[in-house]
This record gives C-alpha cells, sequence and structure tokens, in this order.
C-alpha cells in the first residue's frame, strides 16, 4: 500500500492503574515494530494522574524517560504541569477522532476492563482487541470464573467474598473457606493484575490478613484453592475462527508469580515452547480457544492454565490485553509459530478493522 494511504494507528498506553510502566514497554515495542509502510503510529500516553496526552506530549513524554527501565510518564518532568490531572480532555476527544483504528495497550482499570472499549464504541472509533463484555469478564476474576465454570470448564474451587459479607460476617466467612477450601488458598481483588494484592495463605492469619489487603483494592475478593501446578500460558488470536499458538511455561524462584517474579526477578524464565506431551498440549490449546470463545472475546487473548504433576489442568484466567512487549509471552508465543511480532501487530488492527466493518454492516 502507498505510504500516503497508510491508516493512522493510535498506540494508548501507560493510564491509572499498576501495570503503568510495563504498558510503556509494551508502547515502545509496537512503536519501533509497527509496518511503516501500512501503518503511521500516534502515540497516546496517559499518565499516571489519568490525563490523557497528546501525541506531541506522548513524544515529550517518551524522550524525558528515555534509557530507563520501568518508569512512568509524568506529566510534570518534561515541563507539562498544567496538564497534571487534566484528565480526558476535548483535546483528547480530538486527537481520538482523527485516528483509523486504536490499539489500546493499557492494561487494567480503564483500559482492559471495558470501560475504554465503551467509549470506543460510542466514538464509532475502530479498535484492537476484546469489547466491552469480554473486557469486563476478562477484568474481572470472580464474573469470568462464573462464566467459566457455568461452561464446564475447569477452573479452581473459589468463593467470593464481597466487602460488606467480610466487614460484617468475618467468622462465617473463615469458617467457609477453611470448610470449603482449606490451605493454602490464595487470596486476591476481582479486579487487579501482576499479582497486586494477591497473597497466598498458609493461615487463618494469612487468610485475614490477605482479605483485609485484597479488599483495600476492590470490595470485592476472590479465594481459591492453591493448585499446586505449572504455569502454562497460550496465546489466542481471531476472531469468529481464534487460533492457539503453541504453549509456553513460566518457571519462577518464589512462592509464586509474584510482581516480583514477574517483573523483576532475574530468574524467572520463559520456556518456548513448554515441554508438554502432545495429548496435553493439544488439549490446552482446544481449551484456550474455548475460553476464548466463551467470554466472546476478540482479537487477542492469552489463556493461562495450571497443570498438575499428575495431569490435571485449571484454567487460570484470561487476560484481553496480555504483556506485549517484544519480550512477552503473548508475541513469543506467535514468533514460535512463525509470526514475527510486526506481522502480528498488522493481524490485530486487520482483525480490529474487520470486526469494526461487520458491525457496521449488522447496524
Ligand atoms: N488458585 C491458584 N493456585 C495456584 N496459584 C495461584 C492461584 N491463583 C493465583 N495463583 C498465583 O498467583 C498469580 C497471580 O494470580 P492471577 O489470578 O493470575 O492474577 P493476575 O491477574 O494478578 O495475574 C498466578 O500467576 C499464580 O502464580
Ligand atoms: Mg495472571
Amino acid at each position: 500500500m502507498a505510504r500516503e494511504g497508510r491508516l493512522l494507528v493510535g498506540i494508548l498506553f501507560g493510564g491509572r492503574s499498576a501495570e503503568h510502566e510495563v504498558s510503556i514497554v509494551s508502547a515502545q515495542g509496537v512503536m519501533a515494530a509497527i509496518d511503516q509502510d501500512r501503518f503511521r503510529a500516534a502515540p497516546m500516553g496517559v499518565t499516571k494522574e489519568g490525563t490523557w496526552l497528546t501525541p506531541r506530549e506522548t513524544q515529550a513524554a517518551l524522550d524525558a524517560i528515555k534509557g530507563e527501565r520501568m518508569a512512568s510518564l509524568s506529566a510534570g518532568r518534561q515541563g507539562l504541569e498544567e496538564t497534571r490531572a487534566r484528565g480526558f480532555s476535548g483535546q483528547a476527544l480530538t486527537v481520538l477522532r482523527k485516528v483509523d483504528v486504536l490499539l489500546p495497550l493499557v492494561h487494567g482499570t480503564y483500559g482492559e476492563d471495558g470501560s475504554l472499549q465503551g467509549l470506543l464504541e460510542i466514538l464509532g472509533i475502530p479498535y484492537v482487541g476484546a469489547g466491552v463484555t469480554a473486557s469486563a469478564l476478562g477484568m474481572d476474576k470472580a464474573l469470568q470464573q462464573m462464566v467459566l465454570r457455568q461452561a464446564g470448564l475447569p477452573v479452581p474451587p473459589s468463593l467470593v467474598v464481597t466487602w460488606p459479607q467480610w466487614k460484617n460476617e468475618m467468622n462465617a466467612v473463615v469458617r467457609q473457606v477453611e470448610s470449603e477450601l482449606g490451605y493454602p488458598c490464595f487470596v486476591k481483588p476481582a479486579n487487579g493484575g501482576s499479582s497486586i494484592g494477591t497473597v497466598k495463605a498458609h493461615s487463618q492469619q494469612d487468610l485475614t490478613n490477605g482479605l483485609a489487603e485484597a479488599l483495600r483494592y476492590d470490595r470485592k475478593a476472590l479465594v481459591e484453592q492453591a493448585i499446586d501446578g505449572r504455569h502454562i500460558e497460550c496465546s489466542v488470536l481471531g476472531n469468529d475462527d481464534p487460533q492457539a499458538s503453541p504453549l509456553g511455561e513460566i518457571v519462577f524462584a518464589r512462592d509464586f508469580y509474584d510482581y516480583v517474579a514477574k517483573y523483576e526477578d532475574p530468574r524467572t524464565r520463559l520456556i518456548i515452547p513448554a515441554d508438554l506431551p502432545p495429548q496435553v498440549s493439544e488439549r490446552l490449546q482446544a481449551l484456550a480457544i474455548t475460553v476464548f470463545k466463551t467470554i466472546d472475546c476478540a482479537g487477542m487473548g492469552r489463556v493461562d492454565f495450571f497443570v498438575t504433576h499428575d495431569g490435571q489442568v485449571y484454567i487460570n484466567e484470561i487476560n484481553t490485553i496480555p504483556g506485549f512487549t517484544p519480550m512477552s509471552m503473548y508475541p513469543k508465543l506467535w514468533e514460535t509459530a512463525g509470526l514475527s511480532y510486526s506481522d502480528l501487530i498488522t493481524r490485530l488492527i486487520e482483525l480490529g478493522l474487520e470486526r469494526h466493518q461487520e458491525k457496521q454492516r449488522r447496524a
């Protein structure tokens, strides 16, 4: 395609989430790899305070943190003090309206939970990835599990604890967890990510502390039976006919795959492809596609599993905006399948556009 006919792709990243810094690395990777012959990338950063920066402001903010590892976009540091808490302004709307398609690389709240997708639907802007419902289900682990369990899919036994329940019936909650799940169990905010606010509880004391901690992040917590198993992940790509990638394994040297294991511990390794018997791999790939379809996902999704030593399989979760740095599991798995990082970005943009066109045909 001719250079002048290039599509303007908004790359939205950063934001008010705990995964702000990772999101910047993903966006930088995409901007360096996107096919310049077909696309023109407009970087759209959102600061930690929630200010949507213009592409020019974003570039200035990125230049200011060049070379720093896991830095955050701060509107203050490049003399944009007035933008500190501008939020979503008319200016942001103007920029957004100009893009031909938006690629959201914002993890967590406001990016991955359906709210951004809702805004884009209202504005009629094509975008990459899951729609409103799938995004919301991808984000809310309690609802996600309910839907997957209802579909007959294997998820760990779990209980949902809301803040009012915890406040009013603490003892009953503890008794129920102990009789139905036992220790160790995992306690996490229902809407979270990067293992933030997640604890592995080995005792009543841990459980009580863990629930208090998780309920600081969210009004709903999830308590799950701990599954002792390998961490296997599968990338899914497509709309109506999604494909599953080869599998990857995460090996870490901590109690579980916590924030430090994810982003800081040099001992954490991704093993690609995972060493699994072919029939287990096939089962996981088929399950990954089923999970993707069950929550009505689109574009991309990374489905994470636990595989126990006696071969039992559990779905841990699906992530609708998985880590997308060039070193992340999602693109790495596709690379093994012969799809480069650059071509993956192109494919995702095409899928976003296809979905938009299809919706318009219906409407
Ligand atoms: N039921 C469970 N059994 C074993 N490990 C778990 C369980 N739930 C969570 N974990 C551990 O905690 C990590 C983070 O939990 P997860 O549900 O994946 O949330 P996040 O969205 O933060 O990644 C997992 O990768 C895993 O190491
Ligand atoms: Mg996870």
